[in-house]
């Protein structure tokens, strides 16, 4: 059956792959903060709906998300503009849109967020991981502090409500490649990285995963095709986020 479905951060490089796959056959709002993407989005076979997470307030995206199924947020700072605004993009703009989805009167939606692979306390290293993935964990924080720390608050609210079902998918280093449709997925190693291609053809078949409700999935290039990658992870019932 058809869904209502808004992407946030809808001019990303992967919410432009996820609404070229869900458009054709959903109804897709693309939130986006810069008139000149309209176009790009209405090319992905979405309709744009210009909102800032920095700017615009809660009741704006209550707004835009009340009859939704589905809200993914798929948004970033990009590094772009120093901590501060990866601080409002990736934390504040993420609460913002989890206090906007509590505030829908009726039916809320589900949310789908995409995270990061390896967000968590600092201090606990997951037993699955090698010593190739506490290097490139230690590297990967050296580089963008920031960026891990206020994912990682974000996450933590998250965890924490209970108002409305959510699952968040969590990538490893994205590329550009063409999509394989395989993936590694579930307490799974740090590496290699994953196109972006699949990480939109994950996020499009988690669209029918209600059971994936509370679950964080980690996911990387790999061998296993992505539904039946996520199909064991979801049965498996065992959340990637270890806090
Ligand atoms: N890059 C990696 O290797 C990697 C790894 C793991 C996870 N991730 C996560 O994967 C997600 C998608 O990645 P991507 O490559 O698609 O990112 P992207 O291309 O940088 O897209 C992020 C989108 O967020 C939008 N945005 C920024 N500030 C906004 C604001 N104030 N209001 C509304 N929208 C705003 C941007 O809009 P504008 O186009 O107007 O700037 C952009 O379209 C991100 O959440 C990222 O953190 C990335």
């Amino acid at each position: 059956m058809p869904k209502k479905i808004v992407i946030v951060g809808g001019h990303g490089n992967v919410s432009l792959r996820l609404a070229r796959i869900l458009g054709p056959s959903h109804s897709v709002t693309s939130i986006i903060r810069t008139p000149a993407h309209e176009d790009d989005i209405k090319a992905a076979s979405a309709t744009p709906l210009l909102l800032s997470l920095e700017e615009s307030p809660v009741t704006d995206f209550t707004k835009a998300f009340h009859g939704a199924d589905v809200v993914y947020f798929s948004a970033g700072a990009g590094g772009k503009g120093g901590e501060e605004r990866t601080k409002s993009v990736d934390y504040e703009g993420a609460l913002k849109v989890f206090d906007a989805i509590e505030a829908v009167e009726g039916v809320r939606p589900r949310l789908i967020l995409v995270s990061a692979i390896d967000v968590r306390d600092p201090e606990k290293i997951p037993a699955h991981y090698t010593e190739e993935d506490k290097a490139l964990a230690t590297r990967v924080r050296g580089h963008i502090a920031a960026y891990m720390k206020w994912k990682y608050e974000a996450d933590k609210n998250l965890v924490k409500r209970d108002a409305f079902k959510w699952t968040m998918l969590r990538p490893g280093g994205l590329n550009n490649e063409p999509g394989t449709g395989k993936a590694s997925i579930g307490r799974t190693h740090l590496s290699p990285t994953i196109s972006r291609d699949d990480v939109a053809t994950a996020l499009a078949m988690l669209l029918e995963r209600e059971d994936a409700a509370g679950l964080a999935i980690d996911i990387v290039g790999g061998d296993t095709p992505i539904a039946e990658g996520l199909d064991a992870m979801i049965k498996k019932g065992e959340t990637d986020f270890l806090g």
